[in-house]
This record gives C-alpha cells, sequence and structure tokens, in this order.
C-alpha cells in the first residue's frame, strides 16, 4: 500500500528518499510525491502515476539534507496531484506524509474550516498537516504539536511530519501503520518498512503502536501520547537484502513463479528431520507436552494468504487429524471471536501487515489466545507481535498478485502438518515416506514450469473468454479459489472458483460453449468424483481445461485440453496444481496487455481495514 520515507543528515535527501520509494514500488500506489527544504523553503513535488513521472518533474541537480517522500494508493480522494502527499498546511509550516486512514477527518476539517482554515485536497491527511500548524501557532514546540494533533485523530496512521521553521527535525509516529526509523551515523532514516532504508543502515528501531518518534541528525527521542519517554532498543537487521531485479525476465511475477522450486526448497531447507520423520520448527516455541493440551488449530488470513490457510486446515485434519479451520480474519472479526484456550491460532501473511490479519491475532491474543504467524516478511509487526512462528522465506516478493508466497505458505503448512502428525498418530514409516516426497516437490515443480509454453498456447486460446471457472476438490478447491483470484486481480477477466462438488446445486447454470471450466483432478480420493463432475460439465457443452496427474482416458476424451503434472500425494498436490494455474492467469493478462506487476484498484500489502 502507501509507502513512506524520510531522511536527515549531511547527504543528500532527494536520491536517498526516491531510491527508498522506488523498493517500496511494488506496494502499489498511483502517485508519488516529495518534499524538502531547499535554503529554509519548504519545496514539495507531486504527480499522478508512477514514480518515473514524479521523477520527470524534479529539477536537476535538486539537492537538499532533510527530506520525506510518499507513494499514495488513493483511500479518501482520487488518484489527482492536489491528494497526493506531501499534504501541506494551509500557512505552509507543516507538511505530512501518512499511511492510514484518520476516522474522524471530516469532523476535525469541518471545525477547522469553521476557525478560517483553507483546505486544497480531498485527503483526510490535510487535517492533521493543519491541526498540527493550528497548534505550532499557539506557540507549541514541534513535538507538542504533533502530540495535540495526534490525540484529536482516530483512525491508523503511519506518519511523518516535516516542519519549515525547524529543517532541523523530523516527527513520525505510528498507530495501526508500521514506522521503522533507521540510525545512521550522523544521520537519521524513517520509512515505513525497512527495506526502503536497509541499504543506508542496518540498526533499526521499530516504532509500535501510540509511539512518536523526534528525528535529528545526532539521533532519535521516542516519547507516548503523553509526552512519557519510551524506551527502545535499537535491533540489527540480520536478514540478507536480496536482489529485487527482475533477473532477466519481463516483469516479477514471472520470475516469482519461476522462482517457486528454490523458494519452497528455503521453506523446508533445515527443517525437516528424516530420522525421525518430522520436521522442526524452533520459531513456534512449543515444548513437546504442549502438543498434548491442543485440541484445534484456527488459521486467519485475507485473500491468497487465507486459501494458503484453507489448504493448512485440511493438512492438519487430514495428516495430524487435527481440527482446524481457516477463516476470513475480517470475517472472523465481525463475530466477535470465541478465543479457547485449547485452540491454537496461526495467522498467515506474506507482508505481515495487513490491517484484518493484524487486528485479528490482537483481538485473539488480547482475549488470551495463543497466536503463531505463517509470515514472510521479516521484522514485520505481526512477526513481532505474534507468540511464535514459522518465517516461509519466500525472499521478497514484489508483483502484487502473490504466487511464490502462497507455495511457501503451503509448504509451511506441510511442516508444521508434519510436526503435529508426529507428535500424535502417524507413524515413523508414514512421517518418512512424507519427508522424501516434500523433499521431491521441487524437482516437481520444475518439471510443470518446463510447460510454460504450452501454457502460455492455452491462454492464447482463451484469452477472449469473458469469464471462467474454476473446480477443485478437497485440498484443490482452495486452488480453484486461488487460481480464480490470479486471473481477476491480474487480467481483470470474471472468474470464480468453486467446489467441484457444490457447482452442481447452482452454478452449474452458468455454463456453456462461452465459459472455460478449468477443472483440477488429481490422483486420490477424489478423483472419480471430479471426473463425474467433468462430465457434468462436458454435457452441458463446458469447455474444460483439466490439469490432472492421472492418464485417465476418461479425462482425455472430454477435456479440451489437458495440463499434466507430476504425480504426488493428494495433500502435497496442490504446491504442483497451483502453477499452471498462475501460468494460465499469467499468459492470459499478457496477451490482455494488463500490468501484470502491478494491477489496477491493487496495492500489495492492505493496511486498512
Ligand atoms: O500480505 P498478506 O499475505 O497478508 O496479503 C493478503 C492479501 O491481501 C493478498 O494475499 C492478496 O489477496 C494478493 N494480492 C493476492 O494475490
Amino acid at each position: 500500500m502507501c509507502g513512506i520515507v524520510g531522511y536527515i543528515g549531511p547527504k543528500n535527501a532527494v536520491p536517498i528518499i526516491m531510491e527508498g520509494l522506488k523498493r517500496l514500488e511494488y506496494r502499489g500506489y498511483d502517485s508519488a510525491g516529495i518534499g524538502c527544504m531547499i535554503k529554509g523553503k519548504l519545496k514539495v513535488w507531486k504527480k499522478e502515476g508512477q514514480l518515473a513521472n514524479l521523477e520527470g518533474i524534479l529539477p536537476e541537480g535538486l539537492a537538499s539534507n532533510i527530506g520525506i517522500g510518499h507513494t499514495r494508493w488513493a483511500t479518501h480522494g482520487g488518484v489527482t496531484e492536489a491528494n497526493a502527499h506531501p499534504q501541506v498546511g494551509s500557512r505552509g509550516k507543516v507538511s505530512v506524509v501518512h499511511n492510514g486512514i484518520i476516522d474522524n477527518y471530516s469532523a476535525l476539517k469541518k471545525k477547522l474550516i469553521g476557525e478560517g482554515v483553507a483546505f486544497t485536497s480531498e485527503t483526510d491527511t490535510e487535517a492533521l498537516a493543519n491541526l498540527a500548524e493550528k497548534f505550532l501557532g499557539a506557540g507549541m514546540a514541534p513535538d507538542r504539536a504533533v502530540r495535540e494533533t495526534l490525540k484529536l485523530v482516530s483512525g491508523t496512521y503511519g506518519i511523518v511530519f516535516l516542519f519549515t521553521e525547524h529543517p532541523d527535525l523530523i516527527i513520525g509516529a505510528r498507530n495501526g501503520s508500521p514506522l521503522v526509523v533507521g540510525v545512521g551515523d550522523g544521520e537519521m532514516f524513517v520509512a515505513s518498512d525497512a527495506n526502503a532504508i536497509v541499504r543506508h543502515t542496518r540498526q533499526v528501531v521499530y516504532l509500535d503502536d501510540g509511539e512518536t518518534v523526534v528525528l535529528t541528525r545526532d539521533g532519535f527521542r521516542t516519547r507516548d501520547l503523553r509526552d512519557a519517554v519510551v524506551d527502545k532498543q535499537v535491533e540489527e537487521i540480520d536478514w540478507v537484502v536480496e536482489e529485487t531485479g527482475k533477473n532477466g525476465y519481463e516483469n516479477y511475477m514471472l520470475k516469482e513463479i519461476f522462482e517457486q522450486p528454490e523458494a519452497v526448497g528455503r521453506t523446508f531447507g533445515g527443517r525437516l528431520v528424516p530420522e525421525f520423520g518430522t520436521a522442526k520448527l524452533g520459531g513456534l516455541n512449543l515444548e513437546r507436552r504442549d502438543f498434548f493440551d491442543i485440541r484445534r488449530v484456527e488459521i486467519v488470513a485475507m485473500g491468497t494468504a487465507y486459501h494458503a490457510g484453507m489448504i493448512g486446515s485440511f493438512l492438519l485434519e487430514s495428516i495430524a487429524r487435527v481440527p482446524a479451520r481457516a477463516e476470513i480474519a475480517s470475517e472472523l472479526r465481525c463475530r466477535n471471536p470465541i478465543v479457547e484456550k485449547e485452540t491454537l491460532y496461526f495467522v498467515v501473511s506474506q507482508s505481515g501487515e495487513t490491517a484484518d490479519t493484524l487486528l485479528t491475532l490482537r483481538e485473539i491474543r488480547n482475549k488470551g489466545g495463543r497466536v503463531m504467524g505463517v509470515v514472510n516478511m521479516v521484522g514485520s509487526t505481526m512477526a513481532r507481535e505474534s507468540d511464535g512462528g514459522v518465517y516461509i522465506h519466500a525472499g521478497p516478493e514484489m508483483a502484487v498478485a502473490s504466487t511464490k508466497a502462497f507455495t511457501c505458505q503451503l509448504m509451511s503448512f506441510n511442516l508444521i502438518a508434519l510436526l503435529f502428525a508426529r507428535m500424535r498418530d502417524l507413524s515413523l514409516a508414514e512421517g518418512r515416506a512424507l519427508v522424501r516426497e516434500i523433499q521431491e516437490i521441487p524437482d516437481k515443480m520444475r518439471r510443470v514450469l518446463d510447460q510454460a509454453e504450452e501454457i502460455a498456447r492455452i491462454a492464447r486460446k482463451y484469452k477472449n473468454a469473458q469469464s471462467f471457472l474454476y473446480l477443485g476438490r478437497g485440498p484443490n478447491y482452495p486452488v480453484a479459489l486461488e487460481g480464480a483470484l490470479k486471473l481477476k486481480e491480474i487480467a481483470y477477466i470474471f472468474s470464480e472458483g468453486m467446489s467441484a462438488g457444490d457447482v452442481k446445486h447452482g452454478p452449474i447454470a452458468l455454463v456453456s460453449e462461452e465459459t472455460p471450466v478449468v477443472m483440477i483432478a488429481v490422483k486420490g480420493d477424489n478423483l472419480d468424483k471430479t471426473i463425474s463432475g467433468m462430465m457434468e460439465i462436458n454435457a452441458r457443452k463446458g469447455r474444460i481445461i483439466v490439469v490432472t496427474n492421472v492418464d485417465d482416458e476418461r479425462i482425455t476424451r472430454i477435456a479440451e485440453d489437458v495440463i499434466r503434472i507430476p504425480e504426488t500425494r493428494e495433500s502435497l498436490s496442490p504446491l504442483l496444481t497451483v502453477i499452471p494455474l498462475q501460468l494460465l492467469a499469467y499468459y492470459i493478462a499478457v496477451e490482455l496487455q494488463r500490468d501484470v506487476d502491478r494491477p489496477r484498484n491493487l496495492a500489495k500489502s492492505v493496511t486498512v481495514e
């Protein structure tokens, strides 16, 4: 979603901010801006669209030692230059970049208008710049003006203020939207994501909700909104800054699809124990005896991560025989969740910052529940606030559409299920067999990827269809949902994923020659029923594309296109079946000339409810 970068120090802030914003680009945005102090004057440049547009209007040789920058994903007010950040107060004394949503901004704005303040944007953020200016005008120091402003606010923010008359400081604050301070040598950084500043410093301080920070060149001071000093630990970033280039691929999504064999290999690397046919997941912080007390598992997440959670619940029930269910985080919160002592909760999130999932994590923990994170972003809020968890080690995922994070989440749940199963009923021999099959997955994924050209051909054939259906059963029902989601988000084609068993209870009315139906049919308990469903679709003239690992004459006879994948046990099959669906969506989107990495209306991480 939106991105923030700020700098104060001896160097030129402009390239540091622009490079930092570029590193946050993948999160999705629709306008960008930068504000800095030049010869005692505040200068602001803003532009709709890509960062390159902003770069295009920056004066050559622009230099400043202090500045703030922002990439905005529109919430309050359309995509216009006026609504882009920084938002500047009417007197030009305070400029602000803000991630999040101010719920009571209209009341604040109305009051300020009543006091004669002129507004130039439709944003919620502008009210904050004007409020801070008002308090400055009343003689308050900048830090107090910020605190008094934020005390009046209800909503979420990761926010950074720059003061025209105090060009020696930057002030940041956090409530519900991440902010991290980078500590340099005679210079300080601030950003909404450590990735934006890690090239400059590995010493960071993560702000917690309700905290403010004053940055000067020489250091930082953290306080809460009541002005009490908060002692913060400077932490060392220990993760490797991975290359975030496209590595010769046309775009990030294709690169990330092709990276999956290595990525899932990293997820299980060092975590399998072949000798005991189990997995070791130290990050869960669970003693062996703790497993006796876990009666059920509940998994919460949004979007693709939720689909991974659905498969996770299938794995936990079918392999480990622990009652498990997955829930859309935002829906669980609607119901005032019942939190039980014997339930172990998991949140699943690539970014670790998704507001709906994060707020659910907090609600469960506040009620005494134990919450584990299945998270990609190291040091993210969910990773820091959960009781333990599993880093999925997918590496940076830059494309908005999640691909490798999904398969790494699946692999993580396979490890979790294996561990639970071995603490319960799964025998040593069965555990060892499962370990061996897990180890074979990267190679099998490569064999699926080898068929990219054939899938591109299928994509060309169906690219003009107005709608698609995706059907699957058991662990491949969520894969059907995921395949449909991929097509929706990057190709903008209406597509619906559903249970192959449920389709005849209504949706089959949609089936016609015009609607391609993508079906997943893999060896296992559900194969025959899936094939019966295929017959029903065929009888209604549906054009069937099958992803399968069986050589069955019934399938070849009725399917128009068959994508073959290597055989594996049904519980592991989603790791393979999803790849053709990712590629199909990808190639259709390319054919339709969509912006695959940055689809319209979407952001990489949704940090608002
Ligand atoms: O960062 P998270 O995994 O928490 O994000 C959850 C969803 O917003 C995300 O998976 C979304 O559905 C993706 N764009 C799907 O490709």
